[in-house]
């Protein structure tokens, strides 16, 4: 059972599960007096189940801080809604929300132990077996060598995780993080990581984390809020997002090596929408159905998607037959890494390359004739201006 489900207040048993957590068309504008207002926030949506881990990820300046402060009760909406459960939240003072936070810039109180830190908000609330509760989580966070520290003496990486314990010691519903991990070194970044969505699993908080790094968002998160100029741009699973963006700033900023995008030409040819890229006369097999014969429009191939094959030159310049799929191209360079290779082949008339991850068994060299190709369905076209995926 887990001890959301025994939570106790006022002595008395409260049976409680996890909440879920409602954003609906939230709007924060900053205004500072003589300066030009600033909406970081326009609109944002999001239907966060109970006990979902989610990643709230996107660029520096997206508003993700914003969004989790207002969440908090930090920063005021400006309009929108924020419900926890069936309780409209955003105007209530950031006390009664019960939303744990870990915020790096959090301030712990300079004279006080890392412990009697840890102890300070329970002890105050009265909940029980607060000392074996902090020293359960700081084993699990690997922090039991600091707790007797003051906050003035510990790294930043340190910091982070008096953070993160302070919020999870709490046991809130909805428990929000904001950049968590990023000050600590890789091996214990993984170690914490892992640590925490165990945490999260066993406990059931309702929790967003806030990062800007997709490998922490894809390992950690059941669903990808992707968030760029203050929206959510799409909210999915790792898979869903990674497999089916939509648009091209998800496909751009999710995936690594990072998708290979290009301008290309639609063509409807025997009833079927291919795609010519470069001028050397190949084109690519896609499923998409809504756009018109000639269309000006953006290709991204995922370099896990693209495969290359030796042009066959028995066929005179090695260009494919116009019925099938695939485009000439010459490699660049090629990169042997540990499982598999990088190959870059550049088509007549552009410069940039396609980039190919190749099986380890495949060795490429420069000036090598090739012929790339991808699965029909993981040919993404967009909108040459707007980068809306076109289907
Ligand atoms: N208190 C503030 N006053 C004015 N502008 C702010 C304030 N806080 C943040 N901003 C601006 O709002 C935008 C979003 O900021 P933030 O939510 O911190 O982004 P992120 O956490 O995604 O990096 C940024 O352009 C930032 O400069
Ligand atoms: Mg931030």
């Amino acid at each position: 059972m887990s001890i959301l489900s025994e939570r106790r207040r006022g002595g008395e048993q409260v049976t409680q599960g996890a909440q879920s957590l409602t954003l609906s068309d939230l709007v924060k504008t900053y205004s500072a007096r003589g300066r030009e207002e600033f909406r970081a926030v326009k609109g944002l949506n999001l239907a966060i189940e109970p006990g979902e881990l989610i990643a709230l990820l996107g660029p520096s300046g997206c508003g993700k801080t914003t969004t989790l402060r207002m969440i908090a009760g930090l920063e005021t909406v400006t309009s929108g809604s924020i419900r926890i459960g069936d309780t409209e939240v955003s105007q209530m003072p950031a006390a009664q929300r019960r939303v744990g936070v870990g915020f790096e810039s959090y301030a712990l109180y300079p004279p006080m132990s890392v412990r009697e830190n840890l102890l300070y908000g329970l002890k105050a609330r009265k909940v029980p077996d607060a000392a074996a509760k902090v020293d359960a989580i700081a084993e699990r966070l690997e922090m039991t060598d600091m707790m007797d520290l003051r906050p003035a003496g510990l790294s930043s990486g340190q910091k982070q995780r008096v953070a993160l314990a302070r919020a999870l010691v709490r046991n809130p519903p909805v428990l929000l993080l904001d950049e968590p991990l990023s000050h600590l070194d890789a091996s214990a970044r993984q170690r914490v990581r892992r640590e925490l969505k165990v945490l999260q699993r066993e406990f059931g908080y309702t929790t967003i984390v806030v990062t800007h790094d997709q490998v922490e968002a894809l390992s950690l998160a059941d669903r990808l809020a992707v968030m760029d100029g203050g929206v959510v741009q799409q909210f999915g699973t790792p898979d869903e997002v990674f497999d089916d963006p939509s648009n091209l700033f998800v496909a751009q900023f999710v995936g690594e090596p990072a998708i290979t995008v290009l301008p290309g030409v639609a063509r409807h040819r025997d009833g079927r929408v291919v795609v010519e890229i470069g001028s050397g006369g190949g084109a690519l097999a896609t499923t998409v159905e809504s756009v018109a014969d000639g269309t000006a429009v953006t290709v991204g191939i995922r370099p896990q998607d693209a495969t290359v094959r030796a042009a066959d030159e028995t066929q005179g310049t090695g260009v494919p037959a116009a019925a099938t799929s695939g485009v000439s191209a010459t490699v660049a360079y090629f990169e042997h890494l540990l499982e598999f290779g990088l190959a870059t082949a550049t088509v007549p008339g552009r410069e940039e390359g396609i980039v190919v991850a190749t099986p380890p068994e495949q060795t490429w060299s420069a000036e090598d004739r090739v012929v790339v190709d991808a699965p029909a369905e993981r040919v993404y076209l967009f909108d040459a201006s707007s980068g809306e995926r076109l289907r």
